[in-house]
């Protein structure tokens, strides 16, 4: 049931986004009509990692049903300063957790820190663990058993140097976990930081979006769902669905409207200017499989290497993209003498044909010279993101990048590239000859 007091919300998310993700939240609270007597959205601070923000059941239960970007929708249960573990033993016995959820439940304590003075965190975990099994136990007579893999209950709890947090989760499994990725590559992208970016790009339903390298179709799956309003969490459960309390009825009518809305889609033979491509076969299938489950199938996919591509629609678009880079997965296709670039360390990755290395070397920079003049010579007018670890990225490609982001994938420090392709004007870099300066 919903209360007229309101909740606060943490929805914690991937470092870089979370302008998109107050941006992305407070549309959600527009779309989604508030119950009756029942608070409704308000904002709260920006900080490094998530977005703080207050409403009633309806607003968490939407955030995490609609929110792309989000990590987890997290519900503040108690918050105050701390010297030791005992203060925060006492703050976690102090709370009502039989409010929420019974001994029954299985339960999983995380904690993070920041500049935290306590020695062991893993000790200061096991005393919040502690203390809310004495408490179920003092008021039930039974104590809550740990599952660390399928908990049905989560606790949060963060420190910072002097004051302690205490979250109960709402969401489960995180977030970006949408339900219809059973198909990955050696190295996807996480569905949240794909969707953060598509906000970044300014990319809007209606014009074209192309991933030349779109491997499993995370960017493609996220924007056809987008523009054709599925929600991002229509197939999967979450955490609040084990609480005591929420808003039931409320629940099944947002679940039956995306249930429709999914229907509707599928049922809608695409013809989206989304486009995607990639040089591996499997990597197409797995993406078309993905897509089909995402609800958005028949989407445009070719089999292509990033170094022919043309523009696929005649109207200019984004383009968008995260190579292969690095530690993660290699460029794949013919070398600058047309040999076939195989593995280096004879392990093939079983689904994906990928292979692990540390350092890029003069074939990835030929593919990367070859796929930035690609886009210089055949996409004026486009605007291009391309997602990578590798910040020299933009000299290998030879164009100059209009903006970059930082972002972190996973725990990888990425930069977001924007190139502006408009013809005639995309500037040469320091180094070029007068025949690179021409191609572009
Ligand atoms: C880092 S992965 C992209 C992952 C993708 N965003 C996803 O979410 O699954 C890089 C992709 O580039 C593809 N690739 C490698 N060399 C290529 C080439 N020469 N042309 C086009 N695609 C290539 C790989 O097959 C792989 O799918």
């Amino acid at each position: 049931m919903s209360s007229p007091t309101p909740f606060d919300f943490f929805a914690p998310c991937p470092r870089g986004l979370e302008a998109a993700l107050a941006a992305e939240l407070a549309e959600i609270a527009e779309r989604v009509p508030s119950q009756a007597g029942a608070p409704g959205f308000e904002a709260g601070a920006q900080v490094p990692g998530g977005v703080h923000f207050r409403g009633g059941w309806t607003v968490g239960m939407a955030a995490n049903l609609h929110s792309r970007i989000a990590s987890r929708v997290l519900l503040k249960i108690a918050e105050r300063p701390y010297r030791n573990e005992q203060d925060i033993y006492a703050l976690a016995a102090e709370q009502q957790w039989e409010r929420w959820f019974s001994a029954n439940e299985t339960l999983r304590v995380d904690l993070t820190a920041i500049k935290s003075p306590l020695r062991s965190l893993e000790f200061a975990t096991l005393r919040v663990k502690d203390a809310v099994c004495d408490r179920l136990r003092s008021v039930s007579g039974a104590r809550p058993s740990v599952d660390t893999a399928q908990p049905d209950v989560r606790i949060f709890a963060f420190l910072t140097a002097t004051v302690c947090t205490l979250y109960l989760d709402t969401s489960g499994e995180p977030l970006f976990k949408r339900g219809w990725r059973l198909d990955k590559g050696a190295a996807p992208l996480r569905e949240n930081l794909a969707a953060g970016i598509l906000r970044i790009t300014g990319w809007v339903p209606g014009s074209p979006l192309y991933d030349p390298m779109c491997g499993s179709g995370t960017f493609i799956a996220e924007a056809a769902q987008i523009a054709l309003g599925v929600a991002p969490g229509v197939e999967r459960r979450f955490g609040f669905e084990k609480l005591k309390q929420y808003d039931v009825s409320a629940w099944q009518a947002m679940k039956v409207a995306a249930l429709d809305a999914k229907r509707a889609a599928s049922a809608n033979k695409s013809t989206l200017p989304i486009f995607g491509s990639d040089i591996s076969g499997d990597m197409l299938e797995k993406a078309r499989a993905n897509l089909a489950r995402a609800g958005v199938p028949g989407l445009w996919l070719k089999q292509l290497d990033a170094r022919a591509i043309v523009p696929p629609s005649e109207q200019p678009g984004i383009i968008v993209a995260n190579p292969p880079y690095g530690e993660r997965i290699a460029v794949r296709g013919r070398g600058p003498r047309g040999e076939v670039r195989e593995p280096r360390h004879g392990g093939r990755e079983p689904a994906a044909e990928a292979f692990s290395r540390a350092q890029p070397d003069a074939a990835d920079s030929e593919f990367f010279r070859a796929f930035g003049d690609a886009l210089k010579q055949r996409f004026a007018g486009w605007r291009a993101f391309v997602l990578t670890a590798d910040r020299s990225l933009p000299g290998q490609m030879r164009l100059r990048e209009s903006a970059k982001t930082p972002l972190f994938n996973g725990a990888l420090e990425c930069r977001l590239f924007r190139f502006d392709l408009v013809a005639g004007s995309v500037k040469s870099r320091p180094g070029q000859t007068e025949q690179d300066a021409d191609a572009q």
